[in-house]
Formats: structure tokens, sequence, C-alpha cells
């Protein structure tokens, strides 16, 4: 969709339909007002017969109001009037879009922006304005026979008033840029395991470094892994027919010499459990176990589509945990990269083996910050649902600026302690440790695991099973572009910060 900005008042726009705000004590927001005054209370009347009680998300088209040049108007309910909380503000302009969507029109001017929202200003709103209503939008039919008809909505424009226009521009342009991302992530992730193989996402990354001249990609195969010693990376892969990947992708926004940020992903392109086999109803889902590595590669691209000047270094693994005549078992022991060993005691704790030696392998970039990001542990979707995202770090400043980032862009993570006591529930009497800690604290036991490769960098973890995908089973199954918000907004703070 076509996102613009405009500073004129209602009587100026010729459009499919003016959107505008009411509240559930009969207060109208300011173009409401308007409406009302040039239309002599068209909309006072309305609200005095009872047709609209102004609840939070309700909806009504009103057709031919009396002296405006656009054939409809939607209202749409605002709850109690009082300043928004950011959940509402989304909730409404989802609702507005939907309701767009269910009648063939084309363009539309949102006056929602003058909605005040709790501790956020007009460029927050124009982000949230483009996020939630390409998400109101989207929609995923590559596998249907029968394409779902194509939304008719092309263009929207927000009212913003003239003095905020120049900084409303710059928000517009980076959400529209961190769109294209997330749109890439969740296209990405939804691709099935049947064909979005670890060849197939070495073939998407190659694909980036074709679209942008800044963007190179080089693939490791397991020949060139196993003579590196990545071999808790290809203790995952040993039972799958399809071959791993080991996929850098570099992105050079600036021809100044600086230490990149490195973005580790998971691609676990199925999660099978391996030998230690997933239940039946545990494994549907599992297709989105490469989320990671979609978010990696979805910011990368985003971060080249708003030209970032940073380096960027985007490290993936990506394999396929498959149990077979080969495959790993129970007790086995590996020597990883960092030439710690790992007794496997559980082969479905394998997204901590690649990443470990994929963490490894990104000290090669001697980058300033790595941070990985992985749907790691069902413990995270228990301990934080399906609205934050699980996050564990070695460096508080860094820690601090991710989950700063995630309340500005409202793609939020949560912190969980990384506190020495839990590293003994790793230990193994054959090896260096296991690779699983047992029942409690699932996550932070995952991410002591990860702590051990990242001695030598400032490191976070991003454990995103509860919010790259929603898995509930049956229908409701859908990708969702998390974190690429959030990893945007840091990147993106990070150019300001710096010059
Ligand atoms: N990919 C899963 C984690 C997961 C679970 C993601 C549910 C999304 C939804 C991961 O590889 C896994 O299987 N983790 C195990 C670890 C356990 C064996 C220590 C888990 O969480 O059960
Ligand atoms: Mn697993
Ligand atoms: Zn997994």
């Amino acid at each position: 969709m076509k996102f613009t900005l405009d500073s004129n008042d209602v009587s100026h726009q010729h459009t499919d339909c003016i959107i505008v705000g009411l509240f559930e004590e009969m207060a109208l927001t300011p173009a409401a007002k308007q409406i009302d005054k040039i239309s002599k209370n068209y909309l006072t009347n309305l609200l005095k017969q009872g047709d609209f009680q102004g609840k939070m998300g309700q909806t009504l088209f009103l057709h031919q109001v009396p002296q405006l040049n656009s054939p409809r108007v939607l209202l749409v309910g605002c709850g109690k009037q009082a300043a928004l909380k950011a959940c509402d503000y989304r909730k409404i302009i989802m609702c507005s879009v939907k309701a767009l969507n269910t009648i063939k029109i084309k363009d539309a001017v949102t006056f929602l922006t003058e909605l005040d929202v709790d501790q956020q200003d007009d460029a927050w709103k124009v982000k949230q304005t483009v996020a939630v209503s390409e998400e109101a939008l989207y929609c995923f039919d590559q596998f249907k026979s029968k394409k779902e008809p194509k939304p008719t909505l092309r263009e929207m424009t927000l009212s913003i008033p003239k003095i905020q226009i120049k900084a409303c521009e710059t928000a517009l342009h980076q959400a529209v840029c961190i769109n294209d991302g997330v749109l890439y992530t969740k296209n990405l992730a939804n691709v099935p395991s049947n064909i979005c193989t670890p060849t197939y996402l070495a073939e998407q990354a190659k694909k980036l470094g074709q679209a942008y001249k800044n963007i190179s990609v080089k693939i490791l195969e397991e020949k060139a892994m196993a003579t590196l010693g990545m071999n808790a990376l290809l203790a995952v892969s040993k039972g799958s027919a399809q071959p791993a990947k080991l996929i850098c992708v570099e992105y050079k926004g600036t021809t100044k010499k600086q230490a990149p940020v490195a973005l580790v992903g998971k691609g676990v392109t199925f999660d099978t459990g391996g030998i230690s086999l997933k239940p039946a109803d545990a494994m549907v889902g599992m297709k989105y176990d490469m989320c990671g590595a979609a978010t990696v590669l979805g910011t990368i691209k985003a971060a080249a589509e708003l030209k970032l000047p940073l380096h960027i270094v985007g490290i993936i693994a990506a394999v396929e945990n498959m149990p077979g005549g080969s495959a790993t078992k129970p007790e086995d022991i590996v020597t990883s990269l960092s030439g710690q060993t790992i007794e496997i005691l559980n082969t479905d704790a394998e997204g901590r083996l690649i990443l470990c030696d994929a963490l490894t392998y990104s000290e090669r970039y001697k980058p300033d910050v790595v941070i990985d990001i992985a749907t790691l542990t069902g413990a995270v979707v228990i301990a934080l649902g399906q609205h934050a995202t699980g996050l564990l770090s070695n460096h508080e400043p860094l820690a601090k600026a991710l989950l700063e980032a995630g309340v500005e862009i409202h793609d939020r993570a949560w912190q969980l302690p990384l506190w020495d006591e839990y590293q003994d529930q790793l230990k193994s009497p054959f090896a260096d440790f296991s690779n699983v800690g047992g029942k409690q604290a699932g996550t932070i036991t995952a991410a002591c695991f990860l702590s051990r490769f990242a001695k030598k960098f400032n490191w976070a973890h991003l454990d995103v099973a509860g919010t790259a995908a929603m898995m509930m089973g049956g229908s409701d199954r859908y990708a969702t572009g998390r974190p690429v918000p959030l990893l945007m907004q840091y990147l993106i703070n990070r150019t300001n910060t710096r010059n």
C-alpha cells in the first residue's frame, strides 16, 4: 500500500473514504467536530438516534454526508475519552482498515492520527499506522489454487499537522522500509519445509545479494563446516537428507571501517525433535523453526532498503532436524567449534547446538555486538506468552538498548536473568556440559548454554518461540515478522547515537 502525509482539513479531501474517531461519551474528535459543523449536525443527530456508541473498535460507514467532497465517512469507536494506550491505538487502526477492506475502497484519508496516545508523538502514530494497516491486509496465498482477491485499498493518506510533516516523513520512510522487511520475513517463514529447506534459505540469501549491491553472500557447505570443526551444528543435520548450510550475509552500508553488528539466526527448516521425537501435535508449527533465520534476512533487507550507514553481518545456521539411521542419539558427545565438548541428552534441544557453532563462527567478523534470534524454547511461551520476546544478555547496555527499541516500535521484549546459579543445571558427568538443563527455567538454561559460546563479545539472545509465529494448531497459524521491527529500531537508534 502507498502511504502519504497531508495537512488539509476534512472539507478539502477528495477521497473514497474519510476516517474519523468518536468516543463513547459522544465526544467528537476534531475532524469529526468539523464534519458535524459543515454538515449541520449530521453526526450529532446520528448519535442522538443511538446508532453508534463509540465502543472501542466499533465501525460505521456513513454515505453522502452533506457538504463533503468525499462519498463516505468511516466512524471508528475509540472507547472512553482519554489518552489511548498504545495497544488501543493499534486496535483502532486494525478495525478501521479491516472495515475498509470489506467494501471496495481504493483510497482513504485517516484522521485517527489526531487521537492522543499516551506518551507518543505523531511520528510514532505514523509508524504504527503503517505497520498495523499492512498487518490487517496481509494474506499468504502462494499455495492456494484459487487466489484470494487482492485488497482494493491502494493508498492511505495520514492527516498530520503541517509543522510535524518533516519529522513524520522520516518516520514514514522508516516504517515503509521496516514493513518491507517484515513482509519478506513473514512470506519466507510461511513457506512449508518441503520447499523451504536449508538449500532454499541459502538461495533466498543469494537473491538478496543479487538485489542489493552492498549485500554479499557466502555459503559454507557441510564439508567446509566439517573441516572447521562445526560438529555441534552438523550433529543436528546428520539424520536429514537435506544438507546443512551456514549462510553468511554481509551488508556494508558505509565505507567507514566499523565493527559490525552480527545477527545470528536459527534456521531449523523443520524440527521433528530428531531421535527425541516430538509428539505429533507438538510438531505442527515446526516449519516456523527457521523464523530466526527469516528475521535475519528480513532485517538486513530492510536495512538495505533504508540505506542504514551501518555494517551488519548475518550468520544463519540452516539445518533440518530429523530422525534417521545416521541421526545423533541421546548421550552422543560432540566437540563444538569452540573446542568445548557437549553431551547431547535431548536431540530436540537442537537450536542451541547449531547456534553455538554459529556464535563461535561470528568471532571472525570481530563484531561490536552479537544478537542471536531463535525460536529456542517452548518454556518462553509458557513464561511470556505471545506478547513479549524473551531477552537474555551478558551486556546490560545492549540489553537496555534492545528493550528500549522494542518499546519504541511496539515490538517488545522482556529480560530474564542470566545468573551464574542457573549454569549448574547444565552439568554433565561425561562431557564439558550437556545440552539440556532439566525442567526448571528452560529458557534461561538454554541461554546459559549459549552464553558459554559468547564469552568473547557483547551478546544478546532473543527467544522468539512465542512471538515470531502463532502456532495454535488448526487454521490459526501464521508468521508475524517479529522481531524485525525491534531489530530495525535498534539499528536506526545506533545510527543516531553514532553521528
Ligand atoms: N523449536 C523448539 C522450541 C519451540 C517450541 C518453538 C514450541 C516454538 C514452539 C526447540 O527446538 C525445542 O524443541 N525445545 C525444547 C527444548 C527441550 C528439549 C530442552 C522444548 O522447548 O521443549
Ligand atoms: Mn527442538
Ligand atoms: Zn527447534
